[in-house]
């Protein structure tokens, strides 16, 4: 297939396209390079079924190519990142969903948007499944980040239900792994990079909030597991396996025998206390579950930073 990823410099699409040049596709990576990088594909960029296009989402895309299936990923995803980059992050998610979705409508392609667990806000319930409708601050200071997607959900399924498009939306839980950001504020590279340099492990809070990671190989293969599949619905990709972030915290110092200790700064607005994701509609559905241990993929992404610092 021709296949178009908006975002593909980024760190979970870079990941995507090494799978999807894995299985011989050919592939457009578009991106404006605000917070992904070319080096994260730049081993890809010279095969000739690889091509790399620099341009924004919210601008008007034109592509000559056919083009059979589209990830739309494009949008800064971290907290810091997203605050940094409000209104591109609004954008992004809204404008660039319709500008997508356009010319989904155009090439007669099919569609796969990147939804996130922060689409459920702070949740009251746990696990969350797809059918919670979430708790979300719609003015918040997450809300260019969370309302964003949420429009690009609507979005997603009004042009599905009005030009009868084939679309997919995958709501992504913690990811992490190799070609994160490194500056990006994301807890396990916070962490592992504080660790390394025996800094103190800043712990926003008391620590005892939880969150799940998934490491981005098993975020990928249920993503292309989405695409290769024949639903066309919402689902949840994550790990379930809940773990605070003192825990979190102390993994880290064990894997990378840190001399780091401890430290609490205040709980930013809007942080979410509890984030699971109920995966059994992909394990039915799918077939798909995530196989990495957390030590496992702890012990790859350390090495991975570990090479940048
Ligand atoms: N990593 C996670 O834990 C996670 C969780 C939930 C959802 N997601 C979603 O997955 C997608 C990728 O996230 P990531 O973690 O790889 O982040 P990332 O920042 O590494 O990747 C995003 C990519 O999009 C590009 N981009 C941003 N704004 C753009 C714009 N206006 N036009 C064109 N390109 C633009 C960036 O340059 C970057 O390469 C995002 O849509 C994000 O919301 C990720």
């Amino acid at each position: 297939m021709n296949i178009l990823i908006t975002g593909g410099a980024g760190f979970v699409c870079s990941h995507l396209a090494d799978t999807l040049f894995d299985k011989k596709h050919d592939l457009i990576l578009l991106d404006n390079l605000l917070t992904g990088n070319k080096k994260n594909v730049e081993h890809l960029l010279n095969h000739k079924n690889v091509k790399f296009i620099k341009h924004d989402v919210q601008d008007h895309i034109e592509i000559s190519e056919e083009i059979d299936f589209i990830f739309h990923f494009a949008s800064a995803a971290s907290p810091i990142a997203y605050q940094e980059n409000p209104v591109n992050t609004l954008k992004a998610g809204s404008i660039g969903t319709i500008n997508t979705l356009g010319l989904a409508k155009v090439k007669n392609a099919d569609y796969l948007l990147a939804s996130t667990s922060e689409i459920y806000g702070d949740p009251e319930i746990s696990p969350q499944s797809e059918d919670y409708w979430g708790n979300v601050n719609p003015n918040g200071e997450r809300s260019m980040y969370d309302e964003a997607k949420r429009f690009a959900e609507a979005a997603t399924a009004t042009y599905s239900r009005t030009y009868n498009l084939q679309t997919k939306i995958v709501r992504i839980f913690n990811t992490y792994g190799p070609r994160m950001q490194l500056n990006d504020g994301r807890v396990v590279t916070n962490f592992i990079v504080q660790a390394l340099n025996g800094k103190d492990i800043t712990i926003y809070g008391d620590g005892s909030q939880t969150r799940s990671f998934s490491y981005v190989q098993d975020t990928v293969n249920g993503i292309v597991a989405l695409m290769e599949s024949e639903h066309n619905e919402v689902f949840n990709i994550g790990n379930p396996i809940e773990i605070t972030i003192n825990e979190l915290a102390s993994k880290i110092i064990e894997l990378t025998n840190s001399n780091s200790k401890l430290i609490n700064k205040d709980l930013p607005q809007d942080d979410p206390k509890q984030r699971k994701p109920d995966i059994s509609k992909a394990k039915t559905l799918l077939n798909w579950e995530p196989k990495v241990r957390l030590e496992d993929g702890l012990t790859k992404t350390i090495d991975w930073v570990s090479s940048q610092l």
